[in-house]
């Protein structure tokens, strides 16, 4: 199968080639995004390649010669009832750096080593520089990656053991800016809030389903911090439904934590107050690039946004652990979400349990 890629500026529209080395347009500076022409196929096998198991089974991603995998993707379902409502958990935690940002990871690093680029420049509050690091070093493309220096121990010792030179900022807010100021010839900006290709690899969790499963959820819990998961589940979403294989999409409903709310601000136009959700250390990017996509995604599924707190964040983590799910504090957050909505959101959820609560011990070292 031929397939035509090409990127779009999410704001002014303009095409560029797939192989430019933009990171966001150099028109407008808006995030870009990877577009295809669909092919025109009757069933969905056409686009699978029974034979790899990891997630460039999908044929409908860009950069598909010489691909750098791990072997992320195909994650499990656990199903579970509570009150009356059927929850399918799909453990995204079960992937190659225990988070599901390998599904990003192994099409953006792809990119930039089919580019012939020394290095690779992130910045991340964790699990995305986790992953980041792992999928350079089989590449062998050296990394730098910006962190907040609060991170949790276990994500940056296992960023400087794949050998990527960690640079420790006060926030996260210091970390993006820094990452792009101090990008030097020959390295490439690959940060995952605004890389595109990053998002290619997310929709594959939705294909995953399809082919597996029937898809007919009610609603989809996503925790939300730059949006790369949501808006990869939207994408996927939206693919099914232009080549004819769905007719419905569920209610995206986005988590957000008490103390980084940008998007629950935006879209209620108020400033957010309550109880801090400080351990969802996954949850803190401020500006959002792709916050009015997000927006969007939320009100064309007919969604919402909520903001959970700590307490809440405790609970649901203990109730995950207890059914054997042991999941870092940030995916609880889903869990908790899911408490407040179950009168209001069908029969049939999907739960993603986006990080491993190995890499957050020290987090949850505390909880009493
Ligand atoms: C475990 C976990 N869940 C969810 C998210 C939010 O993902 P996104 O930035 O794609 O919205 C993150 C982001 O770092 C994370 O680490
Ligand atoms: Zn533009």
């Amino acid at each position: 199968m031929n397939l035509e890629f090409y990127l779009t500026c999410t704001n002014c529209n303009k095409k560029y080639d797939i192989k430019v080395k933009y990171w966001r347009c150099p028109s407008c500076n808006s995030p870009l995004e990877v577009n295809l022409e669909y092919p025109k196929i009757d069933n969905f096998p056409s686009i699978v390649n029974k034979n790899e198991f990891n997630i460039w089974r999908y044929k409908l991603l860009p950069f598909f010669e010489n691909r750098i995998s791990l072997g992320e993707g195909l994650t499990p379902i656990i199903k579970h009832r509570k009150d009356g409502l059927e929850i399918d958990f799909k453990l995204e935690y079960i992937m190659p750096t225990s988070s599901f940002k390998d599904r990003g990871s192994t099409v953006s690093i792809t990119r930039a080593k089919s580019l012939n680029v020394e290095k690779i420049v992130e910045d991340s509050s964790g699990n995305a520089g986790v992953s980041y690091s792992a999928y350079s070093a089989i590449a062998k493309l050296k990394s730098r990656i910006y962190v907040p220096k609060d991170a949790p121990i276990a994500k940056i010792t296992l960023m400087k053991m794949c050998g990527t030179e960690v640079i420790e900022c006060e926030t996260r807010e210091e970390a993006s800016k820094r990452a792009i100021f101090e990008l030097k010839e020959n390295e490439l900006y690959v940060g995952h809030i605004w890389d595109p290709f990053f998002i290619e690899g997310m929709k594959t969790e939705i294909y995953e389903l399809f082919e597996f499963r029937n898809l007919n959820y009610d609603s989809i819990i996503i925790p939300v911090s730059s949006g790369t998961h949501i808006l990869g589940i939207y994408k996927g979403l939206k693919d099914l439904m232009n080549m004819g294989f769905i007719n419905h999409i569920p209610r995206l409903y986005a988590v957000q934590a008490g103390g980084c709310t940008p998007i629950y601000d935006n879209y209620y136009n108020v400033r957010w107050s309550g109880e801090e959700g400080l351990l969802a250390d996954g949850l803190r990017v401020k500006n959002p690039p792709r916050l009015k996509m997000i927006i969007k995604a939320i009100r064309d599924t007919n969604g919402d946004i909520l903001v959970v707190g700590n307490s809440e964040i405790i609970s649901a983590l203990k109730y995950l652990y207890r059914l054997g799910l042991i999941v870092e504090p940030t995916s609880a957050t889903a869990y908790a979400a899911f408490e407040r909505l179950k009168q209001k959101i069908g029969k049939k959820i999907l739960i993603p349990l986006t990080g491993s609560g190995m890499k957050t011990i020290d987090k949850i070292i505390s909880i009493k």
